[in-house]
């Protein structure tokens, strides 16, 4: 397949980018190599190449800035996606829009899955929810692909920040009372292959490693792993925080949004990992060799 992978800067791009690229034509294009704010340039970027499908990572991820900053996440988040939804259908290629857990309705505790209700809260989720909408709308065949605390080796996250500030004996917390899926990035790339592959993988899937925690417990795991890795730390135990204590979050944040993998594993035919066992590997690969 020849596949165009945007967001190749990223945290979740590079990865796919990379996992991608020995079995099928990739093209890969960063920010530089596309703007998203330049809706007058998009189509001659796609003009310009051949290809099948499209998995669209590139969005403006940081929730606080999406607030202080709607016009530049609607034209990033909503009508770019759209743009390259009616580009794709006219050009008869798949596309696979990536989205958040942010959109759903977190007041209940349990698994989202699919179906269930959404309720984007901030500008962030609300552009990206929007632009879910809008991809769809253009054609029913294309997927949205919902994602959530994404870790891997491409940009630093949580679990990175997390480990480092142990290791320094930094302020050791984490938020107790916000539920969703730590996910690898290595493992939703080939995952994303799958769903690529698979015709009828049509709709709204969630894309995470199977079952869910609050941060803290994330958190509390990134310590052991990498304490029973060998990685000196300074601070082993997480203190709770709760969501209303971080003056930093201007943004909402939804409370309980750890997703059901039922269909993901339909859809892929695999077994969907659980998180801790992603984690482990992740931090077995890129930390604890890095102490040694
Ligand atoms: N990370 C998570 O925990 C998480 C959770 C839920 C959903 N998601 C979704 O997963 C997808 C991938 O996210 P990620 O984790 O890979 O985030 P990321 O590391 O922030 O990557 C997003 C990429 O989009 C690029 N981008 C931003 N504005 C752009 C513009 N105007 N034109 C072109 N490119 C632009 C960024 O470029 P720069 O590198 O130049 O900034 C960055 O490389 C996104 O759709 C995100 O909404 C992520």
């Amino acid at each position: 397949m020849r596949i165009i992978i945007t967001g190749t800067g990223g945290r979740l791009g590079a990865a796919v980018a990379r996992h991608l690229r020995d079995r099928h034509r990739v093209i890969a294009w960063d920010r530089r190599a596309m703007d998203l704010r330049e809706p007058e340039r998009i189509r001659d970027h796609f003009d310009a190449v051949q290809f099948d499908a499209v998995i669209h990572c590139a969005a403006l991820t940081a929730v606080d800035y999406c607030e202080d900053h709607p016009d530049e996440a609607r034209a990033v988040n909503t009508e770019a996606p759209a743009l390259l939804a009616r580009i794709c259908r006219d050009r008869g290629a798949r596309l696979i829009q990536v989205s958040t857990d942010y959109v759903y309705d977190g007041r209940l505790p349990g698994l989202r899955r699919e179906s269930d209700p959404t309720d984007p809260l901030g500008v962030y989720a609300r552009t990206k929810r929007e632009a879910e909408e809008a991809v769809l709308g253009v054609c029913p065949d294309f997927l949205v692909a919902r994602t959530s605390w994404v870790f891997g080796p491409d940009r630093s996250s949580f679990a990175d920040t997390i480990l480092d500030r142990a290791r320094r004996g930094g302020d050791c917390g984490a938020i107790a009372d916000k539920w969703s899926n730590p996910s690898y990035s290595h493992d939703l790339a080939a995952m994303l292959e799958a769903l690529a592959l698979n015709p009828a993988a049509t709709g709204i899937v969630n894309l995470c490693n199977a079952g869910g925690c609050s941060w803290l417990e994330y958190g509390q795991a990134c310590l052991d792993i990498a304490a029973e890795a060998g990685v000196a730390l300074k601070c082993r135990t997480l203190k709770p925080l709760g969501l209303h204590e971080i003056p930093a979050f201007i943004a909402p944040r939804p409370v309980h949004t750890s997703m059901d993998t039922g269909r993901l594993a339909e859809l892929t035919g695999a077994l969907v990992r659980p998180w801790r066992e992603a984690l482990a590997e992740y931090i077995r690969t890129y930390h604890a060799r890095s102490a040694a």
